[in-house]
């Protein structure tokens, strides 16, 4: 496995860094099999698994169980927790003891966490031995406020950004996701931190990328950003399911291939 060391080596090296979200036993499998260094176990999951409109509905609850089953499919993969909305940004005993719970009951190796006003936050956790991976720019669980679009399109917003990333790395954050912003952006702040950058919607000159498993596979996804690419097709199974019940109904499944016959029923009484 790819420890925190080797991962923050991998940017010294301008290795490129590839972070996946999934939620689940299967997905973490694909995901480590495919060999991509890092699992991100976002809060997403309450869109692309649980079928909510927002992230906000998601609770430490619903983090914990489905990372348990992320670390058992991918055994072998750093995984990152997201903190869900409001376990964070509350008061600095509740964001500890919720970060400390997220931790350690979920065996994920880092929380995430989204905002630039969290640096006392990292700080404290660094201090408690937990690593936080910070996320800024476009943050789902402020949508409420800023809506989905791209982050930091004037000079005083990006200009603020560059700040955040800068004072999130000094409170001891061990790596930056940066959502939604322009790249030449991203590229900078990429070049001015020593932590991995992964962006999402950030361009290529960030030191890694993240995806989101469901957009990547187009599995039962409602919308598509701008930044997704969609590298297989997970909609087919559809297909799969029509025909399975289609031969249940015309009585063609199952055939003999997929049946026990032990003839028990000429020795067993009956009339
Ligand atoms: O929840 C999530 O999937 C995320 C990524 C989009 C970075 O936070
Ligand atoms: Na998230």
């Amino acid at each position: 496995m790819k420890l925190l060391k080797d991962l923050q080596q991998m940017k010294r090296e301008h290795v490129k860094l590839t972070m996946m979200t999934a939620y689940d036993y299967p997905s973490a499998k694909q995901v480590e099999a495919a060999g991509i260094d890092m699992i991100l176990v976002g809060d997403s999951l309450g869109m692309t698994v649980l079928g909510y409109d927002s992230t906000v509905y998601v609770t430490m609850e619903d983090m914990i169980h489905h990372t348990k089953a992320v670390r058992r499919g991918a055994p072998d993969t750093f995984t990152i927790i997201d903190m869900p909305f409001g376990s964070v940004g509350i008061s600095e005993e509740v964001d500890l003891m919720n970060a400390v719970r997220l931790y350690r009951d979920s065996g994920a190796h880092a929380v995430k966490a989204e905002g630039g006003h969290l640096t006392a936050f990292i700080q404290q956790c660094a201090n408690l031995g937990i690593p936080v991976v910070a996320h800024l720019g476009l943050t789902p669980q402020s949508a409420g406020l800023t809506g989905y679009a791209v982050q930091a399109k004037t000079k005083e917003a990006a200009e603020q950004l560059i700040a955040e990333a800068q004072a999130v790395e000094a409170a001891g954050a061990v790596m930056l996701v940066l959502e939604a912003v322009p790249s030449d952006l991203a590229a900078y702040i990429s070049g001015e931190l020593s932590i991995p950058v992964i962006g999402i919607g950030a361009g290529r000159d960030t030191d890694g990328q993240v995806l989101v498993y469901h957009d990547v596979l187009n599995y039962a996804t409602d919308r598509k950003p701008k930044f997704v690419k969609q590298y297989g097709d997970f909609s087919a199974g559809i297909e799969a399911l029509s025909s399975y019940n289609n031969e249940v109904k015309a009585g063609q499944f199952p055939t003999d291939e997929f049946t026990y016959k032990a003839k028990i029923m000429g020795e067993v009484a009956h009339d």
